[in-house]
């Protein structure tokens, strides 16, 4: 293998500067060539590369968002495109793609692969939401990040004994709502994953925390729950606790990586140019346990991971 090429695509995730730093070192150091594919797939359909060297990706580890842009190209859905980007690798001797992005970008990875230009997929979403990998490069540096933001609305909603309902990202995951949720003491946590009844899991928890001292309180609602404002309104007018919604929205997205993300990021962007490298392709790096390992982007995308029933019930019981 003499040259490969690196992307990120789909939703940015804090990291992802980290992985690619991490693919364009390894193979560097291996004497492979690089090219940093610009902006996902548009990159290249547009024929958008630009060779990457050892200085290329210096002093971006601890920057978050992606150098490389990122984007979400509608277009790659179609045959026609996918032909083209991976005429575009060939016409450059590119022999392989490593795809940082979430389980879309891995389809695309997939579609690639079949017009014969391999491919691994490194998991880069803030919403955790990769069946196949406990952990996602950005989960961390996003939970951290709703933490301090919640952390902040606890002293107003602390001073005015409010109650505050957060909504945090995660698509149709709550993976981001339950870690977050947990580490700034919500009170109540409501997740897709688990449906909620609003008299027992509200109302009623507002009344007995209270009643035992709780003067206020934090609901923390993963997006796709439903209408926050509405939600606030609700609580109000059904516990008389002023109730004010706030959502948290794009900030989730951004800031530096932590330090977990920046190490698993490295790690999984070492691992996937190694794969590439021993002639692999169609696989997802993933971590579990703390181990790196790596699935068939198949058996990846039809892995669903089983919600943290055990934390979620704790997360009940402590937050009183
Ligand atoms: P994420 O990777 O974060 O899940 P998206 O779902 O938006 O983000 O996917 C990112 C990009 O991956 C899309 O904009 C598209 O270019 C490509 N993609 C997604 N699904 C497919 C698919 N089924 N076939 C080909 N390309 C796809
Ligand atoms: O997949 C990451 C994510 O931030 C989701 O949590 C969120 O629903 C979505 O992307 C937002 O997409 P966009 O950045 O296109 O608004």
């Amino acid at each position: 293998m003499k040259k490969i090429a690196v992307l990120t695509s789909g939703g940015d995730a804090p990291g992802m500067n980290a992985a690619v730093r991490a693919v364009v070192r390894t193979a560097l150091n291996a004497g492979i060539e690089v090219y940093g594919v610009v902006r996902g797939f548009n990159g290249l359909i547009n024929d958008e590369l630009i060779p990457m060297n050892l200085r290329s990706v210096s002093n971006i580890l601890q920057q978050g968002g992606t150098m490389l842009y990122t984007a979400r190209c509608l277009e790659f859905k179609e045959l026609e495109y996918q032909q083209k980007a991976a005429e575009i690798c060939r016409k450059h001797g590119i022999e392989g793609v490593v795809v940082c992005g979430g389980d879309g970008s891995f389809r695309g990875a997939q579609k690639l692969s079949k017009q014969g230009i391999p491919t691994i997929g490194i998991p880069c979403t803030i919403d955790n939401d990769i069946g196949c990998c406990e952990y996602t490069i950005g989960y961390d540096t996003a939970t951290n990040t709703v933490v301090d933001l919640v952390d902040k609305l606890r002293d107003t909603c602390q001073s005015h004994d409010r109650c505050s309902v957060v909504e945090v990202m995660g698509r149709h995951a709550g993976w981001l709502a339950l870690s977050a949720g947990i580490a700034a003491g919500a009170t109540s946590i409501l997740v897709p994953e688990v449906p909620y009844d609003f008299q027992k899991d509200i109302v009623d928890r507002m009344k007995y925390t209270s009643s035992l001292g709780k003067h206020h309180f934090i609901v923390m609602v993963a997006e796709g729950i439903g209408d926050v404002d509405k939600l606030a309104k609700k609580i109000e007018e059904a516990t008389g606790v002023e109730t004010r919604a706030t959502v948290l929205g794009h900030v989730q997205r951004g800031g530096r990586p932590s330090s977990r993300d920046r190490l698993l990021a490295s790690q999984m962007g070492y691992y996937a140019a190694h794969l590439l490298m021993e002639g692999k392709t169609e696989r997802v790096v993933a971590v579990n346990n703390n181990t790196l390992m790596d699935f068939d982007i198949d058996e990846a995308l039809a892995m669903k991971k089983p919600f943290k029933d055990q934390l979620f019930k704790m997360a009940a019981e402590i937050s009183i």
